[in-house]
């Protein structure tokens, strides 16, 4: 165990007074220590990338699996030289493109990354975070910082300086809090091999449309990827488990309407059988229909859309309010519209959050259209739903 200590910043600070607030974080990392600090994407749990025995103390803190490689994160592009053998042409563009941002390149590496930071691949993945703090911490700490998601492994990626408290508090020495990342889901995993295709590894911030605007042939699965035979090997992270709630997750796939006729009927189902509470992860759409259609099952809902922390977003606007809650066999977590899938995407990883804190013993999740962030947000689901896919499709009508 160690004492975790805690500093806060404001995103909106200037360049120096960032560098100067994030003196003794930066301190930290440069003496060997671990420090969880806000991206754009999710809260990373840094070391320098550079220090073996540093970045050993993430696995242990996070309770990783050794084989999963962590992304290296750079405040200014002349750190990337050093951490990679060569440099394929797509590279330039690339980073011209989506860096600062949510992107991480895999790259042959030079010998300066510790073996533990690639997990013994050849390869390494580095990436440049837009997030003020971000980059002001790591050009502050004057060394790449290696990090992965500041979560305990396998649990969803944290979104808020409180959610790796809960994970890692006397784990780690120290979380820069600087308010809840924007984008929710991870940066998009790209590989970009010495011969063949660059890979989509996992599908993040940067969608595949604005990928394929700079590099036409790249390659990308569908949501289901990661069990794909050719990539599932080179992106050791993908078998894991991830990003899951502590409660089962089933994730309904098919014509929208379909799928609520069958969440449901699920739902139905589970409470009949009184098996403790049931969570429902769905769209404002969703609940405004089940609203409409079930009252009765609604009403049995605390709507964690409307927690009483006040909610870290706007999603609470004309749920119901705490004080029309009847029962709370069921527990109603909105991740927004779905019109809006950025949004569903800023609020997916705390809404499974807040469904575990609700203690409910099984989920119901709504799924989504693949285009854009729509893709990673599918990708999430589906990995935390670990195979429970429910697929539905509207019967024909006499
Ligand atoms: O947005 C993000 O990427 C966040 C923030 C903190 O930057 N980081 C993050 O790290 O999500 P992590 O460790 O939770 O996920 C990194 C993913 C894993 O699936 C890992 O297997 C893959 O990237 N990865 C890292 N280096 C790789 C490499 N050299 N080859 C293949 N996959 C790699
Ligand atoms: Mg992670």
């Amino acid at each position: 165990m160690s004492h975790t200590s805690y500093v806060s910043v404001e995103p909106t600070w200037r360049r120096e007074a960032l560098l100067e607030a994030l003196r003794d974080p930066a301190a930290v990392l440069r003496a060997g220590g671990t420090v969880a600090f806000p991206t754009e994407t999710v809260y990373g749990l840094g070391a320098n990338a550079l220090d073996p025995v540093a970045v050993a103390r993430i696995f242990s803190a996070k309770g990783r699996p050794s084989d999963n490689p962590l992304i290296v994160h750079i405040a200014h592009i002349d750190q990337l030289v050093p951490l990679v053998r060569e440099l394929p042409g797509d590279v330039h563009e690339l980073a011209r493109v989506f860096w600062p941002g949510p992107l991480t390149l895999v790259l042959p590496k030079s010998d300066l990354v510790p073996d533990i930071v690639s997990a013994g691949l050849d390869t390494v993945g580095v990436r440049m975070p837009s997030h003020p703090v971000a980059s002001a911490l790591i050009e502050a700490a004057g060394v790449p910082v290696a990090a992965p998601s500041a979560n305990a492994s396998g649990r969803p990626s944290p979104t808020t300086a409180d959610h790796v408290r809960h994970d890692l508090e006397g784990r780690i020495d120290m979380i820069v809090d600087g308010g809840a990342s924007g984008i929710g889901v991870e940066s998009t995993v790209l590989e970009l091999p010495q011969h063949g295709a660059p890979t989509v590894l996992r599908p993040g911030g940067v969608s595949i449309e604005r990928l394929k605007a700079v590099i036409p042939d790249v390659r990308a699965l569908d949501a289901f990827g990661g069990t794909d035979d050719v990539v599932a090997p080179r992106s050791p992270g993908l078998k894991h488990r991830h990003y899951s709630p502590s409660a089962p997750l089933w994730l309904f796939i098919g014509d929208h309407s379909a799928q609520l006729e069958a969440m449901i009927a699920r739902a139905d189902a589970i409470l009949s059988e009184a098996h403790g509470k049931l969570g429902m992860l769905i769209s404002d759409e969703t609940a405004a229909t089940l609203e409409n259609s079930r009252p009765d099952l609604f009403a049995a809902a605390v709507a964690t859309g409307i927690a009483a922390d006040g909610g870290a977003d706007g999603a609470a606007d004309g749920a119901v309010a705490a004080a029309d809650v009847t029962a709370d066999a069921v527990a109603i977590a909105r991740v927004g519209s779905r019109e809006r899938l950025e949004e569903v995407a800023s609020l997916l990883f705390l809404r499974m959050r807040e469904l575990d804190q609700a203690g409910v013993n099984v989920i119901l999740a709504e799924s989504y259209p693949s285009s854009g962030i729509g893709l990673a947000i599918m990708n999430r689901l589906v990995r935390a739903a670990g195979g429970r896919c429910v697929f539905v499709q509207h019967q024909c009508r006499k």
